[in-house]
């Protein structure tokens, strides 16, 4: 028997249909803008770090650590699903040249924290239209977290933005990101808006 016209060509759509809807699946992320009030915030007290700690200031020539470290925070994490390119160490070199030249690119809330081993974490931070300080990538790799570094990074991006004369900050991050809502409420953040970034495959 022949088979109804077009019959052959739907099956083989049909049996197509998963591998097509997994290639064009589209996943809706909830992301959370988080904003603080910078008046009385005690920063620049807070900002003390754990003993064999030091803070380093941002130079040009620092580019290429903070895009390493940001690499080795973010390479396993949620937010490299969300941006691919914090997941790849070329994509998060691209993204530090990125946030540098930003006209709105502040020094004061731009850090390392290194230690004997090498640089352990970084924060940038940029004045946005507002003007409003925003907090751009905040990640410690990973066997040093847990011990005050990125609480002590958030604080001291905030005594920037305030050195800088702005007197509010914002952050986005991921709602499921549980550890960094956590640290961004326990600091006095809260929810000022709800965003979905729609991520395909
Ligand atoms: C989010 C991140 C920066 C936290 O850094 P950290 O140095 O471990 O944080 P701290 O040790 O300063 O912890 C400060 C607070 O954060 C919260 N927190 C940190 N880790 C947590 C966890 N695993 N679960 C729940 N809350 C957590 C707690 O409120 C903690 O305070 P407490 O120690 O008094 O309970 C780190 O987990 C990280 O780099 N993650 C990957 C990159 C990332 O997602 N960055 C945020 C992008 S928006």
């Amino acid at each position: 028997m022949l088979p109804v016209a077009g019959e052959s060509c739907c099956r083989a759509l049909v049996e197509l249909a998963p591998t097509l809807r997994s290639l064009m699946a589209i996943t809706y992320y909830k992301r959370l803008r988080m904003e603080i009030d910078l008046d009385g915030h005690g920063a620049t007290l807070a900002a003390a770090l754990p003993g064999r700690f030091v803070w380093v200031p941002w130079e040009e020539d620092l580019l290429a650590d903070h895009a390493e470290v940001k690499f080795q925070s973010f390479r396993y994490e949620i937010d490299a699903y969300v941006f691919p390119c914090l997941g790849d160490r070329y994509g998060c070199q691209r993204l530090m040249r990125e946030i540098r030249r930003k006209p709105g690119f502040l020094p004061g809330a731009t850090w390392l924290i290194a230690c004997p081993e090498g640089y352990v974490a970084t924060v940038q931070g940029v004045m946005d239209l507002g003007p409003i300080g925003a907090i751009q990538n905040l990640g410690v790799i990973p066997s040093y977290r847990g011990i005050g570094l990125g609480r002590a990074l958030v604080h001291r991006a905030l005594a920037g933005f305030q050195e800088a004369g702005l007197r509010r900050a914002y952050l986005e991050v991921t709602a499921e990101n549980n550890a960094a809502v956590q640290l961004y409420r326990s600091l006095g953040f809260h929810r000022a808006k709800t965003l979905y970034k729609a991520v395909d495959g």
